[in-house]
């Protein structure tokens, strides 16, 4: 991955230039190109985008466009983007879902038909996410659903969702028996990544965001890891060009490894380094227990060990993605699940993984530092692995 040209294009005509040198920069709109033929889109990145009327051009109309989105995001952002799309002539309704991962489900998927149906929509007419991962989900799911499928549009109000889940079209609900069981891919028109709506966001779901940006750099692109290793702080305060570099940079990658296989026949799978581990801790400890990023972060770590005693990293590599991901805000150890057999509870959980066959757990691992593979491990490997990266004293630094 490394080696291919991610060419980025910034957009013929960027937005406006206001008052610092700092703000000038992020106020440029980059466009970083999906390219799946047909269901190509651009994902538009900048500082207060959403305000920008280019942004929302030439959506398509009908009767009525649904902004689907809940009251905490709605609080901060609904105003802008219902005047945005009311400038263009798009008649808007809302639909406040309720927050959290724990309402991803049929129910809320429900209320977003529900709403639908009684308004009449029609198969032309066009969703709006506004929010997180979470609701970008679930839009993204209703809308392959409503009527065999409608268009939608990703606005992503968090970094997690602005580096990764509104881009690639993956979109699903939980299943009490699994997250993410029940879903579709069914790509977006256009992805909107304001990065001023980061503002308003708690500094934890910041860290979190972070883990997704970091897996970039061992699976695809150690420049993007030597460069993080100096801009952590910059990040995490939130400064609008290495915000800017870093969401684009990371839908780069994303979109490289997208339009090779959006439907993870293969490739795909390196987006999910540090996930076994980190799903397996989101599960045993309890959903919400950890946000999804904390799991990512720590699971990283244990990902690059795993790999480390393979032979495809070395030491130094996992210290420094170690203290990486510990600058992030993030933990680095795992929790201890199960007193009596820890490493059991981990290997039974991760046997769940989507990416297992046939209850052989598929780890992404590192071949070399800036490329991953998709491979088995021995358990008693992983087993020493898991017993050398967990601690019953961790706790997430928020
Ligand atoms: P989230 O959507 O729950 O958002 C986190 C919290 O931040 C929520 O309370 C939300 O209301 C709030 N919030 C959102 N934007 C805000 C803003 N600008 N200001 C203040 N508060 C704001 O969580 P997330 O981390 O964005 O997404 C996690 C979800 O994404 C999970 O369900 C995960 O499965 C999914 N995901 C999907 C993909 C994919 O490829 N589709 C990839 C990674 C993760
Ligand atoms: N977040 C992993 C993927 O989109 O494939």
């Amino acid at each position: 991955m490394q080696d291919l040209d991610m060419a980025i294009t910034r957009s013929a005509a960027p937005v406006g230039v206001r008052h610092t040198s700092l703000e000038r920069v992020a106020d440029a709109v980059q466009t970083v190109s999906i390219d799946l033929g047909e269901r190509s889109y651009p994902i538009l990145i900048g500082s207060h985008l959403l305000a920008e009327p280019t942004a929302w051009a030439g959506l398509p109309k009908s009767a009525q466009t649904f902004v689907i989105t809940n009251a905490t995001v709605a609080a901060h952002h609904g105003e802008l983007v219902q005047q945005a799309l009311q400038a263009q002539g798009h008649r808007v309704s809302v639909v406040h879902l309720p927050d959290g991962e724990q309402f991803k489900d049929w129910n809320s998927l429900n209320q977003i038909f529900d709403a639908l149906l009684s308004a009449g929509a029609d198969r032309h007419t066009l969703l709006v996410a506004l929010g997180g991962g979470v609701v970008g989900d679930m839009t993204g799911f209703a809308a392959a659903c409503y009527m065999r499928g409608v268009p939608f549009v990703q606005v992503p109000t968090t970094l997690l969702a602005q580096v990764d889940s509104s881009v690639g079209g993956k979109t699903a609900i939980n299943h009490p028996l699994g997250k993410n069981m029940i879903g579709a891919f069914y790509q977006p028109l256009r992805v909107l990544c304001d990065l001023s709506t980061l503002a308003t966001l708690p500094a934890r779901e910041i860290s979190a965001g972070l883990a997704e940006v970091i897996k970039y750099g061992p699976i695809a692109d150690m420049a993007l890891l030597d460069w993080l290793d100096g801009h952590i702080a910059d990040l995490r305060a939130l400064a609008p060009d290495a915000l800017a570099h870093a969401v684009a940079r990371s839908c780069q990658i994303k979109a490289q490894v997208v339009g090779a296989d959006e439907r993870e026949g293969g490739l795909r799978a390196i987006l999910n380094f540090g996930h076994t581990f980190g799903h397996a801790m989101e599960a045993g400890l309890g959903y919400g227990q950890w946000l999804h990023g904390e799991a990512v972060g720590a699971g990283m770590v244990m990902a690059a060990e795993l790999s480390c005693r393979l032979g495809g990293v070395d030491r130094a590599f996992v210290q420094r993605l170690t203290r990486i991901v510990a600058a992030a805000g993030l933990p680095v150890q795992g929790p201890v699940l199960d007193a009596a057999d820890n490493a059991g509870r981990y290997l039974q959980l991760m046997r769940l993984d989507k990416k297992s066959v046939g209850g052989d757990i598929r780890f992404v691992l590192l071949a070399r530092p800036g490329l991953a593979r998709v491979q088995s491990a021995p358990d008693a490997l992983v087993r020493a692995v898991i017993d050398h990266c967990c601690s019953a004293a961790v706790r997430v630094p928020f």
